[in-house]
Order: C-alpha cells, then sequence, then structure tokens
C-alpha cells in the first residue's frame, strides 16, 4: 500500500470517528439533524475526501473510493437508527412542542343532507318490505326506456333531454330503469312475486341549471308485484311513507298523469308551508312492462313510484335553491 493510500485510509477512520461521536452526542431529533449536516452535508469534511483520488494511482483509486462509500453508508445508517429509536421513544424536537399552545379542532364529517334523506327513505320502505340493490347508472336504451314502453319516437329520448356516451348508452334518465332489471333478476334467481324491490341514486338530464333543477339529480324507485295488487296499496304505501318523513297527519295530492310506463299514473304533490309541492311520480305497471319484465300480465299486477329525493331533501331541510346541494360549500353542509 502507498503511503498516500495510507494517510487517507486514517483520515477516513479519524472523520468516522468523529461522525460517530457527534451523532451519539445528539440527544433530540434536532440535535440530530445539525449533526447529519456536520457530518454528511455537502459542506462536511468526508465530502471533500472526493478530491484526493486523483492523487491515487489507477490500481488504488477503487480501495480508496470503497471505504469512502462504506464509511458514508454506515454513517447514514447509524443516523438513520438514532432518528428511529427518537420516534420510538416519542421523543420531539426539545424547543419545539409547546402543549399550552390550542389545538386544532378535527372537523367532523357528516353524511351530505340528500343521502340522509334516502337513508330514511329507504329505511321507511325497508319497513315496508322493500329490498333495496343498486343499479348501474350508464344504462342501456333497452331498460331505461324500450323496456318501459317508451316508444323511439318519444321526446324523452331526444338529444335535447337524454345524455348519450359514445357507446350509445344513456345515463339513466330516471331510476326506473331499475324495474324490468329487478324483475329478471327475481326470475333469474328462480323465484316469482311477490316481488317489492327499490333502488336509489344519481340520474341525469340535458337540463339548464336553475334554483330547481340539476343536470344531476336523485331518484329513489320502488316497485311491487303481486297477484291481486291495487292502486289503494300504492296509496296505502304512500301515505305511510309520507307520514314517517313529514309527520303525521301529512298531505297528499294525488294528480292524473302519463307515464309510458304506468297507467293509471299519478304525479303526486306534499302539503308545504309554501302549498304543494311535487315529490313523486306513481302508478300502476303497464302489462307491457311486466312482459318485458318476464311475467305475465293475466297473472300479476304491480305499482311504482319514483321520488325526487332532492325536492324531498329540500322541503325536510327548508333549502330553497336545489343548487345548494351540489356546490358542497362547508358552511352549508354544516348545518345538517
Ligand atoms: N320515472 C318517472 C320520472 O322520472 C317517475 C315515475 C313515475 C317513476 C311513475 C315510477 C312510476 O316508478 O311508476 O319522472
Amino acid at each position: 500500500m502507498s503511503e498516500p493510500l495510507a494517510n487517507l485510509l486514517t483520515q477516513l477512520d479519524d472523520l468516522q470517528q468523529q461522525a460517530a461521536d457527534a451523532i451519539a452526542a445528539a440527544a433530540d431529533p434536532k440535535a440530530l439533524d445539525a449533526a447529519r449536516v456536520a457530518t454528511l452535508g455537502k459542506k462536511a469534511p468526508l465530502s471533500g475526501m472526493n478530491r484526493f483520488l486523483k492523487d491515487l494511482s489507477k490500481e488504488e483509486k477503487p480501495a480508496f473510493g470503497q471505504r469512502l462509500n462504506q464509511v458514508k453508508k454506515q454513517l447514514e445508517a447509524a443516523l438513520a437508527e438514532k432518528l428511529e429509536n427518537f420516534e420510538a421513544a416519542g421523543v420531539g424536537p426539545a424547543d419545539g412542542l409547546d402543549v399550552t399552545l390550542p389545538g386544532i379542532r378535527a372537523t367532523v364529517g357528516r353524511r351530505h343532507p340528500l343521502m340522509q334523506t334516502a337513508e330514511r327513505v329507504k329505511d321507511v320502505m325497508v319497513g315496508l318490505g322493500f329490498s333495496y340493490d343498486d343499479y348501474p347508472e350508464i344504462e342501456t336504451e333497452h331498460f331505461n326506456f324500450d323496456a318501459l314502453n317508451t316508444p323511439d319516437w318519444h321526446p324523452a329520448r331526444d338529444m335535447h333531454d337524454t345524455f348519450y356516451t359514445p357507446s350509445g348508452h344513456v345515463m339513466r334518465t330516471h331510476t326506473s330503469a331499475f324495474q324490468t332489471r329487478a324483475m329478471r333478476a327475481m326470475l333469474a334467481a328462480g323465484k316469482a312475486p311477490p316481488l317489492r324491490a327499490m333502488t336509489f341514486g344519481r340520474c341525469y338530464r340535458n337540463d339548464e341549471v336553475d334554483a330547481t333543477h340539476m343536470p344531476v339529480f336523485h331518484q329513489l324507485d320502488a316497485i311491487a308485484i303481486d297477484k291481486h295488487i291495487g292502486f289503494a296499496d300504492l296509496k296505502a304505501t304512500l301515505l305511510k311513507l309520507a307520514e314517517a318523513l313529514f309527520g303525521v297527519g301529512a298531505e297528499l295530492r294525488f294528480r292524473p298523469s302519463y307515464f309510458p310506463f304506468t297507467t293509471p299514473s299519478a304525479e303526486v304533490d306534499v302539503m308545504t308551508e309554501r302549498g304543494w309541492m311535487e315529490i313523486l311520480g306513481a302508478g300502476m305497471t303497464r302489462p307491457e312492462v311486466l312482459r318485458h319484465g318476464g311475467l305475465d300480465p293475466d297473472v300479476y299486477q304491480g305499482f311504482a313510484f319514483g321520488l325526487g329525493i332532492d325536492r324531498i331533501a329540500m322541503k325536510r331541510h327548508g333549502v330553497a335553491d336545489i343548487r345548494l346541494l351540489y356546490e358542497n360549500e362547508d358552511a352549508f353542509l354544516r348545518q345538517f
């Protein structure tokens, strides 16, 4: 070994010893960080040792380079180990923690008013014997329209009203799209009516945004199918639901209406401080729809209804503008 190499290796040993002592002496994470800068930082003596490589012969360069790297690695490992020990022991910076400072209050999340309302309706409906399932938001034209007896030429299918995907699917325009799916799922499971099923979720329509319209909104649809089901069953179910939501004595008003998938059909209003407010569409399921679901309309009848959850949430909480339900402003949401 040449003399220059022997000298350099001795210097390395000394630097390693000094650095190890500095690390061992650090009493808290802050002091440890100072030791790290002093021993391995850009201006540390160790970092300058590279420059002596050029004084060594080609044969001796690797011996020095390897030892230099080894020293750095060992010091890094010692630093990391000591930092871990500090963390494990819960040692913070000696002067960094003031336990007398006021804390940062953790904000607690809560359910969105739309979801609260949907949960409430679901609970009541489960109590009335309806089961719950999620269904696709991106639907086929078949389940959203055709199976619900909505002909090709129906204005609801117009691009002005319905969002179509490039693949030719539709963003479901109503949760009613689940109805024949639910019938078919029942049959596929080897079961037969009575069927009481519901779903809830986002629906989409190509609407201008204003205080009562959004291109995305929420519906909850339910369907009941059995032998000997009549309009009275529908009315009784809706009255029970309205009383659970708005209190005993809640008043409903049934207005004759038209939907392609029900007959007779009704739009139903609830009495509010500001007068009647429409909250749902309903009716007796048409034979065509039962047939699309795989059921014999000579044996079975059904009723169905679809609730506008946004409107009900607005009515329950006195919200005048539907946009507030979608802006997710903390100051608004914190009230619920
Ligand atoms: N799908 C209708 C709408 O979006 C509401 C509706 C009417 C749902 C009658 C139903 C029903 O299930 O039977 O306006």
